[in-house]
């Protein structure tokens, strides 16, 4: 199986099953089927709301005693509503509660965005903490004092873009060492990956597959799908694989750790045997084309008129 290798020598599998979306009722049996299919790497937030659900499918996992909790990487992450220093270390102990878990392998700051305490998601304006009330190195330092504590064996962040990872870096000795993003060939951002790689900071891809089962509220009408584009179909015909064995073969090829959600067990399976698919330079080059700098889950929703967070994303990478 392949790995990423942290610099005190943990491997987190490359392939993990992504949560973000799985409905109550069946996201404990999409985990089961993929640890007993072999899968070591779950990917869970507490905002998704089905973490009890992970943590009883898990619980019956070890009871099955084949796997034990060492052999698995779980990652969670850090909701927008606790980024206050006082409220870190308690969400992550919910979290953890919930996973029925000691520890976690890798907790990651969700966004670069802060509500105020209690806010799910906010309505207005007045809801959000800015960037003073709640400076992300504070939000920082208390995950690091999470991981001395040993809640968490890593720490690192997600969606936050060059310039968020270059203020960490200058502002901490001990900058993330993952950041998790939307990236597949629609959305390539190729600086990230450059940046990324130079700092030794792993990257984790989602929505590796387009993330087709968002619901149809925050779909626009005009999405392109990747699972179905042209080259992406051909290309997997050719290797008597599925496009999404294509896409996922590609993540990996990058170097980026991939977290394809689903539901259906046959599908849960194909993803994982992504691995033996071997890509052609020439497909690979064909791939490349395909980059329309194309967001399926934009952060823009929380760039509100006179809020902090008007710089979210690195506009070179964000717009076509
Ligand atoms: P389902 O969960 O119903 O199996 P992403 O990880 O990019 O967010 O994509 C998730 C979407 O892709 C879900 O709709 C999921 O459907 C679908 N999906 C996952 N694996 C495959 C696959 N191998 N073939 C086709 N669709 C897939």
């Amino acid at each position: 199986m392949l790995k990423l290798k942290f610099s005190n020598g943990d491997e987190m599998p490359a392939i993990g099953l992504g949560t973000w979306k799985s409905g109550k009722g069946e996201v404990g049996e999409a985990v089961k089927t993929a640890i007993r299919n072999g899968y070591r790497h779950i990917d869970c937030a507490a905002t998704y709301g089905n973490e009890a659900e992970i943590g009883e499918a898990l619980a019956e996992i070890f009871k099955e005693g084949k796997v034990k909790r060492e052999d698995l990487w779980i990652t969670s992450k850090l909701w927008n509503n606790a980024h206050l220093k006082e409220d870190v270390i308690p969400a992550l102990k919910i979290t953890l509660k919930d996973l029925q878990l000691e520890y976690l392998d890798l907790y990651l700051i969700h966004w670069p965005v802060a509500f105020k305490p209690g806010v799910a998601f906010p309505q207005s304006n007045d809801e959000y903490l800015s960037l003073d009330e709640a400076p992300i190195i504070d939000t920082w330092n208390k995950m690091l004092e999470a991981r001395d504590l040993g809640l968490s064996k890593h720490v690192g962040v997600s969606n936050f873009s060059i310039p968020r990872l270059e203020e960490l870096i200058e502002d901490s000795p001990e900058p993330p060492e993952m950041n998790q993003i939307e990236l597949h060939p629609f959305l390539q951002q190729h600086k990230m990956l450059e940046f990324c790689s130079r700092n030794n900071i792993h990257l984790t891809a989602y929505s590796p597959l387009g993330s087709g089962d968002r619901s149809s509220a925050m779909k626009a009408s005009n999405e392109p799908s990747l699972l179905e584009n042209s080259t992406i179909v051909q290309i997997a015909k050719k290797h008597g694989a599925s496009p999404a064995q294509v896409l996922i073969k590609w993540h990996l090829i990058r170097g980026t750790a991939v977290i394809p959600k689903s539901t259906t067990p046959q599908r849960i399976i194909e993803n994982l045997g992504s691995a033996g698919v071997s890509l052609t330079e020439d497909e690979l080059h064909k791939i490349s084309e395909l980059d329309k700098h194309y967001r399926y889950v934009t952060g823009e929703f929380f760039v509100t008129k006179g809020n902090s967070y008007s710089n979210i994303y690195d506009e070179d990478d964000y717009k076509e």
